[in-house]
């Protein structure tokens, strides 16, 4: 069974697409392959898991052994994906692609598993999606290097041991809570990958201008960085729309203005939110006094998907803290007010108090 990294992610569709968004677009992961770090010394930023990964490759290496499972968790864009492939080039093992919607019953598995070599590295991502029957076959795979494949159905099937030669699976996951204890338990080490700073952001910047043949200048790739949401996916997104500005519109080099006037053009902000995240806030703060307010309302007002205003936008707002989520509905912050450059309402009084009143 061949495995293209293209075929990873089929299953997602979402109608809503931003520069912004930190999912790779269709066509956006046959441009990454180029931009991809291929060793551990390329990678920038994340420097305890590559201190930490570094070492569990190394002491596998000296004891001529497949190093244990890895598991990489983390938002999407972070660079699970890369690690993985690293892993691999690393320990200049083979490396075979499958994901966790790919693999719909047990024996999907048990075909990828009996096709392995001793050594090999098996990536599954997304591999909270994967399917009950496949992952307790995984368990065991993982543990004991051996499934039971079953034969028939009913009162004569039969159990047939398959004994896999030791090989070591990288899972990758955005919501490592969703994954099963005992999943979760069978992973020798388990990497999770934070936003990236903006100095760290601007290093992947300057490096992806260098491969992509851009020139660009110090406070150009700054200001690229600074607005790419602690993402490195969308930092070389915003890279290669503010190439195309640069080239239609100015002498090709990217400089500080020509960043700040491309980047505006797209309608990513100074903080990297974008025409979306700034209509919800604008809507809440303008139109619902600041909230609170139910997620559908604020999805009709402005005529998007309740799933978009609540998995794309809203979860950068929440993390920078413009938006709050409670159990009467969404509430902007003072910083929402801010950045839309209003004022920020007093306080409402408190709804409870323990009798005593004050007054300002
Ligand atoms: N530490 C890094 N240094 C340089 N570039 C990076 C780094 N991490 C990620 N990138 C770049 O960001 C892009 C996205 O990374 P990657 O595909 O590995 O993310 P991911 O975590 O697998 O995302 P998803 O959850 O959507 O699968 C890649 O093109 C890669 O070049
Ligand atoms: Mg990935």
């Amino acid at each position: 069974m061949p495995f293209h990294e293209d075929d990873l992610d089929e299953a997602e569709t979402t109608h809503f697409r931003s520069l912004t968004a930190a999912e790779a677009e269709g066509d956006e992961r046959a441009v990454e392959a180029a931009l991809r770090p291929k060793s551990l010394d390329e990678v920038v930023g994340q420097v305890r898991v590559r201190d930490q990964l570094g070492l569990v490759l190394e002491a596998a290496r000296r004891r001529g052994r497949a190093p244990d499972h890895v598991l990489l968790s983390g938002p999407p864009g972070l660079g699970k994906t890369t690690l993985a492939m690293i892993i691999a080039s690393e320990m200049t093992a083979p490396l075979r692609l499958t994901s966790g919607p790919a693999i719909t019953h047990a024996g999907d598995l048990a075909a990828i598993l009996s096709g392995m070599n001793e050594g090999d590295v098996l990536f599954v991502d997304e591999i909270h999606r994967m399917s009950r029957p496949a992952e307790e076959m995984l368990y065991m795979a993982m543990e004991d290097f051996r499934v039971d494949v079953i034969i028939g159905k009913g009162p004569g099937a039969t159990a047939i041991p398959l004994e896999i030669p030791p090989f070591t699976l990288v899972g990758a996951t955005t919501r490592a809570g969703l994954l099963p204890g005992p999943l979760r338990d069978r992973f020798g080490f388990t990497a999770h990958l934070e936003y990236y700073e903006p100095h760290e952001l601007d290093l992947i910047v300057q490096r992806s201008a260098a491969l992509l043949d851009v020139e660009v200048h110090d406070d150009g790739t700054a200001e690229i960085a600074s607005r790419s949401r602690g993402t490195p996916r969308i930092a070389n997104r915003l890279l290669r729309r503010v190439r195309d500005f640069a080239q239609v519109r100015a002498d090709g080099i990217v400089t500080l203005p020509v960043a700040r006037a491309a980047l505006d053009l797209y309608e990513v902000d100074d903080l990297g939110l974008d025409r979306l995240d700034r209509a919800v806030l604008d809507v809440l703060c303008r139109r619902f006094g600041g909230g609170p307010v139910g997620v559908s309302t604020l999805a009709v007002a402005v005529g998007e998907e309740r799933e978009t205003v609540e998995e794309v936008a809203e979860p950068f707002l929440v993390r920078n803290g413009f938006l709050a989520r409670t159990p009467r509905g969404r509430v902007a912050t003072p910083a929402a007010w801010q950045h839309l450059g209003l004022a920020v309402p007093p306080a409402p009084a408190p709804l409870e108090t323990d009798g005593t009143l004050f007054e300002e």
